[in-house]
Formats: structure tokens, C-alpha cells, sequence
């Protein structure tokens, strides 16, 4: 019986901020897509539910009851397990990291108890990205997070994630957004032969938080200026509601060099290359 499960990082490739429901949620179409880098998780049947932190960033998230993965196994019901959270991802840092670990987390305690999984419409009370992070494929999200359409775009794409590390509020990014009825992505996303085609076509979208968030953390311009001048960076963008920032490149080769060229430059920054997956 598999043991181990993965929370892989999430991106947001466009983000478009396109209404607000009357409680305060804001209307979003946006292109998520999962990389090949992510959180790692453990579950072992205990006396008791308990939660261990571990990893590079295991010290910088809550433990207990208040971290989504106990919340998400309290959800499941499950006998009392150990799990243990392999914390690789910066948290609080537009990537999905604790989304990716409440939905890793309902994967692996379903497979290992033999429970349904929960319906994506069933866990958008643990937070609106993780219905999205459940499916942990390319897919369309519209909605607060609800409305999931699973796409077929094409081979993987390369990619760099860059952040400053300096945690942002999501509410606070939300709330310095000035506009709120922005236009939403075209009905129809296009399939991209390579990552030219979806840097091309992604250059007609947004997110639709930048500036937001560059007024609350003005690094965050620092970190999209920095990806934009390594050499054959194709598009550089902020994902989610920050402070991580991706560029996509042609091929492995590249991503690797932009890699190495900004970990020389920023030693303070987290700086991961990676693959996601368009089909
Ligand atoms: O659902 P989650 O806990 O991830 O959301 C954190 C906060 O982000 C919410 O309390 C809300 O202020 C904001 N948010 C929003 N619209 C969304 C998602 C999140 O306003 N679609």
C-alpha cells in the first residue's frame, strides 16, 4: 500500500479577476496548471491524530489543528493517523502550498482507508483552490474556485519559480484591487505545440492581482524584472495572489541556466526550475 503522497505546486499561467459575489468572494477565470515540484506527505495509522512538520519550510507553517491538513483529514474522518508534511514549498506564496497539502492529504487518506474521495464541490469550504488542487490537472477555473473544466493543451512546458521570500496576505491582495470587472479569457483556450505557443497566447492574458500585490509587496516587481532578463525567458507573471512569480522557457536546458543565473544573483530567494504538465 502506497504510502507517501505528493501536493504538487500550483501556477496560475492567467488570472483574470472578473466580478465579486455579495459575500466578498471574487469571480475568477483563470489557467491552472501543476508542476513536478511539490510538498510530500506520509500517513501511518496511529493512536491519535497527529501532524509532523518537516522539510525546508516545515518551520513556517502552523502546526496542529489550525494546518489544512488536519483540517482536511478531520474532514475525511478517517481512523487516527501520523502524517507527516514534507514541507518544500514557501508558503503563503500564490503557489497553492497548503491547498496542494489538504488535497494531497484526501488522496492519500482515501486510498488508504478505501473511503470515496470527496466531490471537488464537497471541499471548497477548505479553501477556494482546493476543489482545483484535488483534480491536480490542467484545467480551467472559473467561479471562487468551484467551476473546474480539465483541458488537453499540449506537451509539458519548462518553467521558473522565483520567489522573494516574504509571505503575502491573500485578503490583502484582494483587497487592494481596484477593479473587479475585468475581462474574462477567451470561451475557447487554444492547443499549444510548445512553450512559444502558450507564451504568445498567454501574452494577451493577465493576472489580474499584480499590481495589487506589487502595492503590497513592491519585491515582487524586483522578482518579475529579474525572471524577464534571464536569457530565453519566454513570459514572466505572477501566479496567484503571490509573491511567486513564474518564466517559461523553450526547453529544459534553458530553464536550468535561468535557474543557476538567479540562485547566483538573489542567494536570499527560493528558486525552483520546473515541469508542468498541459494535458
Ligand atoms: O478560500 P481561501 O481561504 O483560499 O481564500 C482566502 C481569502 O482570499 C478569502 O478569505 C478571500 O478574502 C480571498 N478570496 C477571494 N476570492 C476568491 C478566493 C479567495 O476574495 N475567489
Amino acid at each position: 500500500m502506497e504510502t507517501d503522497g505528493f501536493a504538487p505546486a500550483k501556477i496560475n499561467l492567467c488570472l483574470h479577476v472578473i466580478g465579486q459575489r455579495p459575500d466578498g468572494y471574487h469571480l475568477l477565470d483563470s489557467l491552472v496548471v501543476f508542476a513536478d515540484i511539490g510538498d510530500r506527505l506520509q500517513a501511518a495509522p496511529s493512536e491519535t491524530m497527529t501532524l509532523d512538520l518537516a522539510g525546508p519550510f516545515g518551520a513556517d507553517i502552523p502546526a496542529g489543528e489550525d494546518n489544512l491538513v488536519m483540517r482536511a483529514a478531520r474532514a475525511m474522518d478517517a481512523v487516527p493517523m501520523r502524517i507527516t508534511l514534507e514541507k518544500h514549498l514557501p508558503p503563503a506564496s500564490g503557489i497553492g502550498g497548503g491547498s496542494s497539502d489538504a488535497a494531497a492529504t484526501l488522496r492519500l487518506l482515501a486510498r488508504l482507508t478505501g473511503r470515496a474521495l470527496p466531490k471537488p464541490e464537497q471541499v471548497l469550504a477548505l479553501g477556494a483552490d482546493v476543489p482545483a488542487c484535488l483534480l491536480a490537472a490542467p484545467l480551467r477555473l472559473q467561479g471562487i474556485g468551484e467551476r473546474l473544466e480539465p483541458l488537453r493543451l499540449g506537451p509539458p512546458v519548462w518553467a521558473v519559480l522565483a520567489n522573494p521570500r516574504a509571505e503575502v496576505s491573500t485578503p490583502a491582495v484582494f483587497r487592494a484591487l481596484t477593479r473587479k470587472d475585468n475581462r474574462p479569457m477567451p470561451p475557447r483556450i487554444p492547443a499549444f505545440a510548445d512553450a512559444r505557443a502558450l507564451a504568445l497566447w498567454l501574452a494577451d492574458q493577465r493576472n489580474d492581482l499584480e499590481a495589487p500585490a506589487i502595492a503590497v509587496l513592491p519585491s515582487i516587481a524586483a522578482v518579475l524584472s529579474a525572471l524577464s532578463a534571464t536569457g530565453q525567458c519566454l513570459l514572466a507573471r505572477m501566479s496567484g495572489s503571490g509573491a511567486t512569480c513564474f518564466g517559461i522557457y523553450p526547453d529544459e536546458a534553458a530553464a536550468r541556466e535561468a535557474e543557476a543565473d538567479l540562485r547566483a544573483q538573489r542567494p536570499g530567494w527560493w528558486i525552483a526550475a520546473c515541469r508542468f504538465a498541459l494535458s
